[in-house]
């Protein structure tokens, strides 16, 4: 059984007394659900990971940054490795992102690093991968998907890729409010599954967590996890607001 995920994302959001109270609230508020019944993680900004952590660290809500550098340490201004995250009590990273991917010019390959740089720390990585919108109206969606997650994945062990859950994020979904439909997404996790499946085998392809993001609310939050591989949401603009936030806990608890 695949227990239920929701991850929120900041992005370039919040400050330091807004990033503490929503994380607050939304541990106060999900304390019954979270653990036994769902995971639940919040990705603030870098620079207020360390207060959200201490903020939640009695709570069962996870911490995890958007993005991580590959390096262990040394000469490489403004970014920050997998062991600062841990040593701050992050659990999770996002890697590739698809605003990482489309707005900073992030390959596969250093997507591929990061991974692996966060498996190694002992951090759980977020795998996001989907689609352009010119490359659904071409088709390439199953093609772009395969390439992203063998691409991302590449050079890791069945046991590496147990630490891993994969994120489809049709990028023409994202905050655009025009969210995928749930057969549409369905029709992807199947694909990543499949994949995931032939790469490693079937008992690491049912275990691991595929969430949906792209527009997620409260309104179209449960349908979305009525889908039988639809493990999750990964949720942008709705995680700012405590309520909407809960609400898709809920849906998906
Ligand atoms: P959105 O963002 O929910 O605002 O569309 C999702 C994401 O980018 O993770």
């Amino acid at each position: 059984m695949r227990k239920p995920f929701v991850a929120g994302n900041w992005k370039m959001n919040t400050d330091t007394h807004t990033s503490v109270n929503l994380a607050r609230r939304v541990a106060s508020d999900s304390s019954e659900l979270v653990g036994h019944n769902i995971t639940v993680a919040v990705f603030p900004p870098f620079v207020y990971l360390h207060s959200v952590a201490q903020a939640v660290s009695a709570s069962n809500i996870a911490v995890g940054a958007q993005d991580v550098y590959f390096e262990p340490k040394g000469a490489f201004t403004g970014e920050i490795s997998a062991s600062m995250l841990k040593d701050i009590g992050c659990i999770y990273t996002l890697c590739g992102h698809s605003e990482r991917r489309h707005v900073i010019g992030e390959t596969d390959e250093l997507i591929n690093k990061k991974v692996a740089a966060s498996i190694s720390g002992g951090l759980l990585p977020i795998l996001c991968v989907g689609e352009l919108l010119s490359e659904r109206d071409a088709s390439k969606t199953e093609e772009v998907v395969t390439r992203q997650l063998k691409n991302g994945l590449a050079g890791l062990s069945t046991e590496k890729v147990s630490a891993v859950t994969i994120a489809y994020e049709p990028v023409w979904a994202i905050g655009t409010g025009r969210t995928a439909t749930s057969q549409q997404a369905q029709e992807v996790h199947d694909i990543v599954r499949k994949l995931l499946a032939e790469m490693y085998d079937s008992e690491l392809a049912e275990e691991t967590r595929i969430l949906y993001g792209g527009s997620v609310t409260p309104g179209n939050s449960a349908e979305l996890m009525s889908q039988p591989d639809v493990d999750g949401l990964l949720v942008g603009g709705a995680s700012l607001n405590a309520d909407d936030f809960l609400a898709i806990i809920r849906s998906a608890a």
